[in-house]
């Protein structure tokens, strides 16, 4: 069974069709890649997953579970977590306390816990600041997690968001554009991190326009053009195939990655 599977899933915002009729499988220990111009449904796609948005239509099981429609909260504490196109991390704290905020949601650390049983309550909290710090680890961001946020580079506060993400534990992980505004040495970090992401067990999803960067570390690429699926295959299928190509034509003389 896939990890997630999406049923001809549709949404349009008044006469523009944004997802038209996606399905699609991720399976478990999967890198997949989404790309395709801009405008053509990926956020759209993801914030479906997500419950940000409704379908018109479709389905997505999560598990083998329908999750359409489910709360955007539920769907973190089953187990998909998710980044967003334009950087979300909280400036003025801590890189730590950016991750440990992450993670409230998962600890269920409730208030006559915290009074009658302290030294679990303590232990717990312990751990939480121990998953975060090996978080860190991965990213190479360690050495700054007493940093404010607002300190580090751009590319490096995107690594951060993704370590936030990945503090409620999920099983798939949804990343959209993380490549923004980082420069080559920060996307070997992040490509990096993200092979280690899938070595500790979570499957990865991720939209790029990024060329070199998603074809370096995708195992699969979707390919979507105007809300529809155009292609799937491996990163050397989809390079090679000439309609690929010519979609993205226009784009690549504008965003030169
Ligand atoms: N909330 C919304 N209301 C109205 N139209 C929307 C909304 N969200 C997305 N759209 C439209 O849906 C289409 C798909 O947008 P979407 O943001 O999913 O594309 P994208 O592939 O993520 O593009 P990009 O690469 O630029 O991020 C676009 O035409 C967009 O203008
Ligand atoms: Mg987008």
């Amino acid at each position: 069974m896939a990890l997630l599977e999406t049923r001809q899933l549709l949404k349009h915002f008044g006469g523009i069709m944004a997802v038209n009729d996606i399905s699609l499988t991720i399976g478990e220990g999967e890198i997949v890649g989404m790309i395709g111009p801009n405008g053509s449904g990926k956020s759209t796609f993801v914030n479906l997953l997500t419950g940000l948005y409704t379908p018109d239509k479709g389905q997505t099981l999560f598990r083998g579970q329908d999750i359409t429609g489910m709360q955007t909260h539920r769907i973190t504490s089953i187990g998909i977590s998710r980044t967003f196109q334009n950087l979300r991390v909280f400036q003025n704290v801590s890189v730590l306390t950016n991750i440990l905020i992450g993670r409230h949601c998962q600890i269920d650390n409730p208030l006559w816990k915290i009074f009658l049983r302290p030294l679990a309550a303590r232990k717990t909290e312990k751990e939480g600041r121990e998953k975060a710090i090996n978080f860190l680890k991965l990213a190479n961001l360690a050495d700054r997690m007493d940093e404010m946020a607002k300190n580090l580079p751009y590319g490096e506060q995107r690594l951060l968001e993704i370590c936030r993400a990945l503090a409620s534990e999920p099983a798939l992980l949804l990343l959209d554009e993380p490549c923004a505004g980082m420069n080559p040495v920060e996307m070997d970090t992040l490509a990096e991190f993200v092979r280690k992401i899938k070595a500790a067990g979570t499957t990865v999803f991720i939209i790029e326009h990024n060329m070199r960067f998603i074809m370096s570390v995708a195992e699969r690429i979707i390919v979507l053009n105007m809300g529809k699926k155009f292609m799937e295959g491996n990163p050397k299928e989809i390079q090679a195939d000439s309609g690929v190509q010519r979609i993205y034509l226009g784009e690549e003389e504008e965003n030169p990655c």
